[in-house]
Parts: C-alpha cells; sequence; structure tokens
C-alpha cells in the first residue's frame, strides 16, 4: 500500500448518470458486437489458463489492472458480456440450483479453509473490513459485521430475517452481542444448512440457542407466517435477477417501521455488469448491479441511506482468500469436486485472483460494495 490513503477517495467518483442508450440505436448494437468480442477472448484467456497454461500471478494481475482500469473508466458496457445482464430478469433469483451445485455445495473442508472458521466467525462469504485498521481476516470480518450493526441499527429484541444466511456467522455473532435478539437465517444450500444443523446441536454455538430458526428453502419461494423488525441480507443480491420483485417480498415479510439493509458487490458505472467466466464456472447468472440500481427501484422499499466501501477491501479480502486456499493444498486435493483437482485448482486460482485485481483496479473506486438502507415506501 502507497503512503496515500486509498480508503478515503470516494471523492474521485463522478456519477455517471444517463441511461443505457436505446436498443435500436447504433451506439447500443456496437457496444453489444464489442462486448461479445471481449468477452469471447477473455474466455480464451480464462481456458487457457484452465487447462493449463502457466502465467505468473503477477503478470497475471498487470494485465488485469491494465485492461480493468481502461474498461471502468472509458467502457463500463463493455463490462456486460450478454444482454440479461443489462436488465432485469423474470425470475426473483435464476439459476438457483445450477448455483448450488457449482458454488455453495463445494466441499464444506475446503470452504472452512478458504473462508476460515473460528469460535465465533463461521465461514464469511463476503467483503471484509479492513479499512479501520484490520490486519487479519477475521478482525476484518468481525468489523464489518460491527458495522451491519450499527448502520442497522440493531437492537436487543429485535427480531431478524437473514436473506440469504451461508453458514449462520452473521447470525452468530450478532446473538453473542444482543442476549434477546432472535434470528431466521434462509438459505438454499444445503451443505451449508448441514454446517448450520451441527452448529444447532452444539452448545458452544449461539445457534444451538432457540432464538436462532433455520429455513432451508429458496429465495423464490419461501413464504414466514411472522413479520420482521429488521431484514438483512449480505452477499446474495448478485444472485437476484429482479430488485423489483426481491423488494416486494421483503416488503412482505417486514413490519411496518422495519428496516432491510442490502450489503451486495456493486459498481459505480451506469449498467450492470458481469462476466462470462464467473457465468460459467462460478456464478451462473451472477449479475453486479450497478451503484445506482437499488435506490432507483423504490416502489416497495425506498433507499434512505446508502454507502459504497472501496473495493480495495475487496482486495484484501480476496487476496487473503487465495492465500489461505493456497496454503491449504495438501489437504483440500483430497476432497471431491466432480472433476479432476488440477482443473478445480485452476478455476479457484483464476476467480480469486481475477476479483481480487478487479476490486483494486483504480484504487477501488469503481467497483467495490454497496449497503443500502430501505424502509417500506
Ligand atoms: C455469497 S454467499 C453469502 C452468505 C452470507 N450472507 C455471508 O455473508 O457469508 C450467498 C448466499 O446466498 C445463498 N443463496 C443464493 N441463492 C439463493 C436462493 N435462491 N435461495 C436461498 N439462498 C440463496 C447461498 O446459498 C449463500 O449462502
Amino acid at each position: 500500500m502507497t503512503s496515500k490513503n486509498l480508503f478515503s477517495t470516494s471523492q474521485i467518483y463522478y456519477p455517471n448518470g444517463g441511461n443505457t442508450p436505446p436498443k435500436s440505436s447504433i451506439g447500443y448494437r456496437a457496444t453489444r458486437v464489442m462486448a461479445g468480442a471481449l468477452n469471447a477472448s477473455q474466455m480464451a484467456m480464462a481456458e487457457a489458463y484452465i487447462n493449463g497454461l502457466e502465467i505468473p500471478d503477477s503478470v497475471f494481475r498487470s494485465m488485469m489492472d491494465s485492461s480493468m482500469s481502461m474498461l471502468f473508466q472509458h467502457a463500463p458496457g463493455l463490462l456486460a458480456p450478454y444482454e440479461w445482464v443489462l436488465n432485469e430478469s423474470d425470475r426473483l433469483a435464476e439459476s438457483s440450483p445450477e448455483l448450488m451445485k457449482v458454488q455453495y455445495d463445494l466441499p464444506q473442508a475446503m470452504l472452512n479453509q478458504m473462508l476460515g472458521d473460528w469460535d465465533i466467525i463461521y465461514p464469511k462469504y463476503s467483503m471484509g473490513l479492513w479499512e479501520n485498521g484490520a490486519t487479519d481476516l477475521e478482525v476484518s470480518q468481525i468489523q464489518m459485521i460491527d458495522r451491519v450493526i450499527e448502520k442497522l441499527e440493531i437492537v436487543d429484541g429485535d427480531r431478524i430475517l437473514d436473506f440469504g444466511c451461508g453458514w449462520g456467522c452473521v447470525p452468530n455473532y450478532i446473538m453473542s452481542k444482543f442476549p434477546n435478539v432472535r434470528f431466521t437465517g434462509l438459505n438454499l444450500s444445503h451443505h451449508q444448512c448441514d454446517y448450520i444443523r451441527h452448529k444447532m446441536q452444539d452448545p458452544n454455538s449461539y445457534l444451538s440457542s432457540d432464538r436462532f430458526t433455520l429455513c432451508e428453502g429458496d429465495l423464490n419461494e419461501v413464504e414466514f407466517a411472522e413479520k420482521f423488525d429488521k431484514i438483512l441480507s449480505i452477499g446474495v443480491f448478485c444472485h437476484v435477477g429482479n430488485l423489483t420483485n426481491a423488494f416486494q417480498k421483503l416488503a412482505s415479510l417486514l413490519e411496518s417501521d422495519g428496516k432491510v439493509f442490502i450489503h451486495i458487490i456493486t459498481a459505480r458505472i451506469p449498467n450492470n455488469m458481469s462476466s462470462g467466466f464467473t457465468h460459467k464456472y462460478i456464478f451462473p447468472h451472477g449479475r453486479y448491479w450497478n451503484y445506482d440500481a437499488v435506490p432507483s427501484h423504490n416502489r416497495d422499499l425506498q433507499t434512505i441511506d446508502r454507502w459504497y466501501i472501496n473495493g480495495i477491501n475487496y482486495h484484501k479480502t480476496f487476496t487473503a482468500w487465495l492465500q489461505r486456499f493456497d496454503a491449504a493444498q495438501d489437504s483440500i486435493k483430497l476432497l471431491d469436486y466432480n472433476m479432476d483437482y488440477a482443473k478445480f485448482r485452476r478455476i479457484w486460482r483464476f476467480y480469486l485472483l481475477m476479483l481480487a485485481s478487479a476490486f483494486a483496479t483504480c484504487d477501488g473506486q469503481y467497483n467495490g460494495n454497496g449497503q443500502y438502507l430501505l424502509t417500506r415506501s
């Protein structure tokens, strides 16, 4: 890190504003053709790497830095490789069963090693907060959850829904701080729910108290009999294809004076973005909403505050995950990935290297995370 403070450069951001040009315009069509060509060349490079092409990490990073910096600043439309990325889809969340298979039901022992599995902080698969001085992954995740508590104004006694709760890390930590908070965790991943069910039998875990309820189910279909004072959703909306439907559902689950806190990957560019590589190998139909997308969908929920979290925080989180993944090779190579381990390792190294670099681009100014506080309209 240079002497300049990369975390306090938000004044460099200029809202791009403007809408995507009409589909019939020459500019739009030309952008779509160029985005397709760029995607084809990125996929060729990704698949060469997956099939064994040797590229030193330092060369990979500098290639990513120069190309991503040009794209974010001067050609953001090319960061949407497919037309579906630009618009809302029909379903609230798309490709969910495939997503579970490709990503979230991977061997738990590998994910424990990569993400970390400590006493209070269970695997957490979202940005840690480093800008307040955290020096390791566990502390960065604690500091991020402390920030969620503050921004969502959680008070003891709240009934909270965690919409896409992962391994129950956030409920476990928050219940450790508030003795009367009640949590419901919703998750479609059977493996992650198994991890939680195990913790629900462990007297040392806050998930074992009757204050925690697990619901294994799909965002698309879930219904609850009760309403919640607070709803939080961290790292999940990259799997949501229709904000209007999602906000309608969240509003229906919220008390009239309740609050919703959404934490997502976001880009400060006019359009949403994705990547052909992540769509095929990591997050089927993953879509990274632009920073203005959430507040522009204000029918059932309205955004009352929002914060851009500099991408350097996610660069450091991905770098920590990559180091932990590399350091655990001897044990994790023995697990079953439904493919040759050498290939799996290369797919995951490409993913972790690529995202670590993308979030560092332009000092984290364009590609970071967004946090949004919403109430019922
Ligand atoms: C990136 S992880 C984040 C998990 C957790 N919030 C955290 O911060 O560690 C996304 C979570 O969303 C869940 N998810 C994705 N699509 C879902 C769906 N259609 N229904 C329910 N959960 C879903 C995944 O299983 C996973 O637990």
